[in-house]
């Protein structure tokens, strides 16, 4: 049962959205390597494994509607922050940003009366919770680490220690 253009085409956009997302934190994770903190690098890039998933869930939804996926070219993402604070503030910006994205998709969905589509994107709503609320806390330890050498060795001891398991989306596999 495929969804229709209008429907495939956002749904088409917001893969591309997910990979930009995917390359941005990969980008924080080079930098962040870089300045020498490489447990806040470990955590972007463990981000980047988490918006490749984003990404891949949308173009297996598509597949499975049996909708044409239309991958499109990748902006490149900027490659230099002043501080990891302002890496962390950027990438709370951006997540606002996707949450938005997907509450436009969702009010497609519904307008287009397509209600497993609707359904389906109530996993990635959630997820937009999760992810606001994680960026809101990073820029509250970062903010609070400011300049001083301690903290931001043991912030980034505590960044270090996030692990990649892959979210399940439902009603996929
Ligand atoms: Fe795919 Fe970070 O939202």
């Amino acid at each position: 049962m495929n969804m229709g253009t209008k429907l495939a085409k956002a749904f088409n956009e917001q893969i591309n959205r997910e990979y930009y997302s995917a390359f941005l934190y990969l980008a924080m994770s080079a930098w962040l390597n870089e300045q020498d903190l490489p447990g806040a690098a470990k955590w972007m890039y463990v981000q980047y494994q988490e918006e490749l998933v984003h990404a891949q869930g949308l173009v297996k939804y598509l597949m499975l509607r049996g909708d044409k996926v239309d991958l499109m070219p990748i902006e490149a993402p900027k490659k230099e922050w002043t501080s990891p604070l302002n890496a962390f503030e950027e990438a709370l910006e951006h997540e606002r940003q996707v949450t938005k994205w997907i509450d436009d998709l969702a009010k497609m969905a519904e307008e287009e009366g397509d209600r497993a589509a609707r359904l389906f994107l109530d996993w990635y709503i959630l997820e937009q919770v999760e992810e606001e609320a994680n960026g809101e806390e990073n820029v509250v330890l970062w903010g609070r680490a400011g300049d001083a050498p301690s903290g931001i060795m043991m912030l980034d001891v505590h960044y270090g220690q996030r692990g990649f398991s892959p979210d399940e989306i439902p009603h996929l596999d």
